[in-house]
């Protein structure tokens, strides 16, 4: 049976390129980056020529470069450093109702103790409005943290104006960008932002390590207390073969960044296009934004059969897609994404998230659409 990956949201392979660095690394250097003798030195050497590559490749300067375990600890780190430096008795914080649950749990985990948080609505669109942000904003607000593209629809925030609204009342705004790196083009130093969320492993690179970006002069309040690591911001022996992966995932996404935003988009397109011809279009219904989304994320529901039955059904045909909410107790929960976005019930128990990657082919999705075409028949009857 053919196999179709169209999962890559959640995580994608690791490109041969990455994991022959990452190999190297790892049959060779076993020094730890804070010893001083040869092996240390050369552990150091591979951490900073990372650091210093990925820091030109993301417009920032090396030393605002945190490296962490993944998207969940610099969201983590970014929300819940920010407030403790402050103190987080009475403070306000701003966030969307459709993040991801690494910053709305954090969010919530604020709200035990002591904070005010207000979890902002968003359109049937999944965006968030401006207007309803500086509505929201209060004497006490510390912090305003909105993601840069969503993960389960792939609606993309207009960041640039939400930042500028943020830094003109000296409010701290940090954005999740874990799923818009590769696919959108990130220049920190070009955007209002003053706190960056990034993961390796949706960019092919591997799993457990992440980045966190902080702008010169914010202060954070660590996580983890141990050593003196990341200007001790992040304490912890450094996750070298993971770092220097990260670095060579980055180059390759950077590098090939209109590529992939091209082969996305013909993907996406010829799936829309496939399905139509397959199974006409009043069969499905897009959810998300018409114009501002991550190619790589399509949200599609099929009114009339659930998302868990669709997903089983492409499973069994081998093709591995995903609904936005999280397995529990073998059974699905309604995502919180599509609920905010205030989808019918129809398609709100109805959605399927296909997320594109590299090795995905035309015939893919022609393949994927026929195949849908082929569980509705045999559906009905
Ligand atoms: C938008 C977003 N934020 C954060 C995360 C968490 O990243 P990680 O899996 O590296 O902890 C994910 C992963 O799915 C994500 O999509």
């Amino acid at each position: 049976m053919r196999s179709v990956y169209l999962d890559h949201a959640a995580s994608t392979p690791v490109h041969p390129e990455v994991a022959e660095e990452m190999m190297r690394v790892m049959t060779s250097q076993y020094g730890n980056a804070s010893s001083v003798h040869a092996y240390g030195r050369e552990a150091k050497r591979l951490v900073s020529g990372s650091r210093d590559k990925m820091a030109t490749l993301l417009g920032c300067m090396p030393d605002e470069l945190v490296f962490t375990a993944g998207g969940t600890e610099s969201d983590n780190l970014a929300i819940l450093g920010t407030m403790e430096a402050v103190g987080l008795q009475g403070k306000h914080v701003i966030t969307s109702a459709i993040e991801h649950h690494a910053v709305l749990h954090t969010c919530e985990e604020l709200e035990k103790r002591g904070c005010e948080v207000t979890f902002l609505p968003v359109d049937d669109e999944g965006r968030v409005s401006v207007e309803e942000i500086a509505n929201a904003i209060k004497e006490n607000t510390v912090l305003i943290t909105i993601m840069f593209g969503n993960n389960e629809v792939g609606t993309v925030q207009d960041i640039r104006t939400i930042g500028e609204l943020a830094h003109s009342k000296n409010i701290v705004f940090h954005t999740d960008a874990v799923q818009a790196l590769g696919t959108e083009h990130i220049v920190c130093r070009d955007f209002p932002v003053d706190l960056w969320s990034f993961s390796a492993h949706k960019i092919n690179g591997p799993q457990g390590i992440g980045a966190l970006v902080v702008k010169r002069g914010h202060v954070l309040s660590p996580r983890l207390f141990g050593g003196l690591q990341e200007k001790k911001r992040r304490a912890g022996t450094e996750n070298i073969a993971g770092i220097v992966g990260f670095a060579k995932a980055l180059e390759l996404a950077v590098q090939g960044l209109d590529h992939r935003r091209a082969h996305y988009m013909m993907l996406r397109e010829s799936f829309i296009e496939s399905l139509t011809h397959e199974i006409g279009d009043e069969a499905f219904v897009v959810n998300g934004h018409p114009e501002f989304y991550m190619p790589h994320i399509i949200n599609i529901s099929f009114p009339g059969v659930s998302t868990e039955t669709m997903l089983m059904n492409l499973d069994m045909e081998g093709i591995a897609a995903a609904s936005g909410s999280a397995c529990t107790s073998g059974s699905l929960e309604i995502s919180h994404v599509l609920q905010a976005m205030s989808l019918s019930e129809k398609l709100l128990r109805s959605a399927i998230r296909f997320s594109f990657g590299l090795g995905n082919t035309r015939q893919e999705m022609e393949y994927t659409a026929r195949k849908i075409g082929t569980i509705l028949n045999r559906l009905r009857k």
